[in-house]
């Protein structure tokens, strides 16, 4: 009797977890937002969901329970598995009939129910937003063009990229690909992944230099090898399903990958960087660069990190210059918004610390609007 309500009370607890995931997906992912609802609500009275999670009860918020089990029903969609639920499905050519999705997900929630208990317990939530691409290219350009203004140069510096928490690494490689402007086409106007960065303003730079990249490295504590079709599937797992254009901007990125592949060490970001930043390249600016990475680090690889990072600028030259450039959340003044994502560079040794704008979480939309960072 104490054991059975014990398991009634967590799994109470993770049905909130569930519901707060549900909310999280309003407005963005209704077929998301439905099947993790219908999931809590089967998680209370103990259905089929409860034998899925047996074992994630406890896992801490952060986790986001409710994604992990969303992500791994995608898949299961993805790979074929379960026919009469990839009818609710976009991504797997269906259409969401949310009020049978429910009775149609439980067949193969039963069928699948310890794969899905594996894959739930195995997997952390990874997404890599190739959308990202568009402020880190603006911001590269400006970086190379200031520097080079700094060490006395018409010619804006070549970049050396180091990607921190690069996951699939599909950021890694913003030179190929395309930026459609209303009047023009910046980067490359072929590559298979062509992005609206839907830029109010510019960045501040001549956008008629070529964005010119001699080298591509990048870490992650969970790195995610997209040659293979296990990465691919991984990552696609976690595109919410009726989200078309974000799921169509991955397989292009996906796509563009397979011709141009750069492979993401597995590592704390901390370490890593002390490696790569221990060689300046003479003639190239050396750009450290992490989206949406800084929430999920923990105190002490954040200290750490900083500390690498001063030891690098006290030692970069007008001739081996270093930029960090992020993309990341920040509290935000506006009381209309609780976060807002900012694009923010710092240069060595100019000295120069600047706020070149924001945008939303994925990257698009983006305003360029330059400020001192503070
Ligand atoms: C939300 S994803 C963002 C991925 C990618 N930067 C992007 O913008 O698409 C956060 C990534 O940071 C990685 N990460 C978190 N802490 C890290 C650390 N201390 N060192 C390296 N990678 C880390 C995670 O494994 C995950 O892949």
């Amino acid at each position: 009797m104490t054991g059975g309500g014990a398991a009634v009370s967590v799994n109470t607890v993770l049905a909130e977890l569930f519901a707060a995931a549900a909310h999280g997906c309003r407005d963005r992912s209704p077929l998301t937002q439905r099947l993790l609802t219908d999931a809590a609500a089967d998680l209370e009275r103990g259905g089929v969901t409860a034998r899925i999670m047996a074992g994630s009860e406890r896992d801490r918020e952060g986790t986001v329970p409710g994604l992990r089990f969303a992500g791994a029903v995608h898949r299961l969609v993805l790979e074929g598995r379960a026919p009469g639920l990839a009818k609710h499905y976009p991504t797997a050519g269906g259409r969401p009939d949310l009020p049978a999705l429910w009775e149609d997900a439980v067949p193969a929630l039963t069928e699948h129910a310890d794969l899905l208990r594996q894959r739930v317990q195995a997997t952390v939530v990874q997404t890599n937003e190739p959308g990202r691409s568009a402020p880190l290219y603006g911001g590269l350009v400006v970086a190379a063009q200031e520097a080079a203004k700094v060490a006395g140069r018409h010619v804006p510096f070549c970049v050396r990229l180091l990607e921190v928490g690069a996951s699939g690494g599909l950021n890694l490689r913003p030179h190929h690909v395309g930026y459609q402007l209303p009047d023009r086409v910046l980067g490359d106007p072929d590559s298979p992944l062509v992005l609206d960065p839907g830029w109010t303003g510019r960045p501040p730079a001549d956008l008629d230099h070529r964005l010119r990249v001699v080298g591509r490295a990048g870490c992650d504590l969970h790195p995610v090898d997209v040659s293979t079709e296990d990465g691919r599937l991984h990552l696609s797992s976690f595109v919410w399903a009726d989200q078309v254009d974000r799921w169509n901007r991955l397989r292009a990125a996906l796509d563009l990958a397979a011709t141009d592949p750069v492979r993401v060490e597995r590592s704390p970001g901390p370490e890593w960087l002390a490696k790569q930043l221990a060689r300046a390249e003479r003639d190239v600016l050396t750009v450290v660069w992490h989206s949406v990475v800084w929430q999920y680090a923990s105190p002490a690889d954040r200290a750490m990190g900083r500390a690498v990072l001063a030891d690098a600028a006290a030692k970069a030259t007008p001739t081996t210059p270093l930029a960090l450039l992020v993309f990341e959340p920040r509290r935000s003044d506006d009381p209309g918004e609780v976060y807002r994502f900012e694009l923010l560079l710092k240069l060595w040794p100019a000295g120069l610390s600047l706020n070149l704008g924001h945008g939303a979480g994925h990257g698009t939309p983006f305003t360029w609007d330059v400020t001192p960072w503070e």
